[in-house]
Parts: structure tokens; sequence; C-alpha cells
């Protein structure tokens, strides 16, 4: 019998999209989608075990080995850099990092520029490949709100539709990069569960015509 597969699932809007693609190739657990707290989930028959975590921790599981695989954004793979495989595209959650400021901001600020983000690795990186300096400050949420009160020049976040920063009187200006959600696995589970995590990716493939 094949070996079961662990897989990191992300909890919220990003999760139940993800957790369609699963379901569709094959390898569903009715029991994910009940309306209930769990967070641990096991099919014997499709041969996988869901784990319910919060999305900016995925990597973590995967990482060190307590998932076979999981689902997690470009930015939390550029932030982190995690030592994983990024085994495919999923082509959901589509959305960009973005730098945005309030309508009509100029950056005359003579000294460094104040950034307010959960992405400090993603705004050095980008900022220091313009040679502009900066200082970060990092915050846990409700970014937009940094710069309509006076706490930084520009925020450095993602933007989906854009309503967040359109509600609040803000702008996108510039682009640091596209992102999407990427399937990814443990090193020594790839190679252990090779055969497993191969035949998954190739359901995976079909089912989202790649
Ligand atoms: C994210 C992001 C933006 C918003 C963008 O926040 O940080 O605030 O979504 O989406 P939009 O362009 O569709 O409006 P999230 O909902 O994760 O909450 P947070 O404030 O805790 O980061």
């Amino acid at each position: 019998m094949s070996e079961m597969i662990n897989i990191a699932l992300p909890k919220g809007r990003l999760g139940e999209r993800v957790y369609a693609i699963f379901e569709a190739a094959g390898r569903g657990c009715r029991s994910v989608t009940e309306d209930s707290r769990k967070l641990f989930f096991e099919d014997e028959t499709a041969r996988v075990r869901y784990f319910l975590v919060k999305p900016s921790d995925t990597h973590i599981y995967v990482e060190r080995g307590a998932a076979d695989i999981g689902v997690v954004g470009k930015d939390i793979l550029l932030e982190y850099s995690p030592d994983v495989y990024e085994l495919m595209d999923l082509g959901v959650g589509a959305c960009r990092m973005v730098v945005a400021a309030k309508k009509n901001f100029e950056d005359e600020t003579g000294g460094a520029l104040r950034v307010a983000t959960k992405f400090a690795n993603i705004a050095r990186g980008y900022y220091d490949g313009r040679g502009r300096e900066i200082d970060i400050i990092r915050l846990g949420g409700s970014i937009e709100l940094a710069p309509l009160t006076g706490l930084s020049d520009v925020i450095v976040d993602i933007m989906e539709t854009g309503r967040t920063l359109l509600d609040n009187g803000m702008e996108p200006m510039q682009t640091i990069t596209d992102i999407s959600a990427r399937l990814i696995a443990n090193k020594v589970s790839y190679r252990f569960k090779h055969a497993e995590i191969t035949s998954l990716c190739d359901a995976i493939r079909r089912s989202i015509g790649k």
C-alpha cells in the first residue's frame, strides 16, 4: 500500500480554493469541509492527511517535515526563503506585492523612507536594489493604516482587488512582484515518498489543465 501524504493546507479563502484542486485530483477528504473546529483530517482510502495551518506557518510545517507537502503564497517563499522544493504554481490566489502610498505622495523625503510592512526582507531587497535608504516598520496587519496615521511614508503589502487601498485613499505606486499559490515539498519526503508525491502532482496538473 502507498504511503500516506501529509498536507499542510492554509486556513481560509486560499485554503478552500486549494482544497478544491486536491479534491478534483482525487485526493479529497470529506470531513475537511465539515463545519467544525477540527484542524486535522485523514482519509485512509485517498491516502492523505490534511493539517489546517495559518497561511504564514505552512512553510514551517513543510520545512521541518511535519507535513510532506503544503501550499504557500509566493510572498512567503520570497520573504522567508524556506529550505523546501517549490513544485508547482497552482494558478490560484493571484495578487501583487506592491509599494503603495497616499494618493499624490511624492518621495521627497531627504532621509530614510519609512516603510511599513509584514514583508521586511522583500521590502529591503527591493529598496537595496534601488540604492534607497529605508527605515522598516514591521507590523502584523492593517498595514494601510500606517501612512494614514503618519506612522510611515509608504507600505509594502499584498494587493489583490485593490479595494483596501482605494477605500483608504491610497494607490499602488510600483509592483514588486506577482504572487500566486505554490505547491511545496519537504526535501526528505520528496525522496522517500517520491512515487506518491509525483503521482499527486500529475493528478493536480491534469485537474488544473497544466
Ligand atoms: C491583505 C493585505 C491587504 C488586503 C489586500 O490583508 O494585507 O490589506 O488583503 O486585499 P485587496 O486588495 O483585495 O483589498 P489581510 O486581509 O490578509 O489582513 P491583514 O490586514 O491582517 O494583513
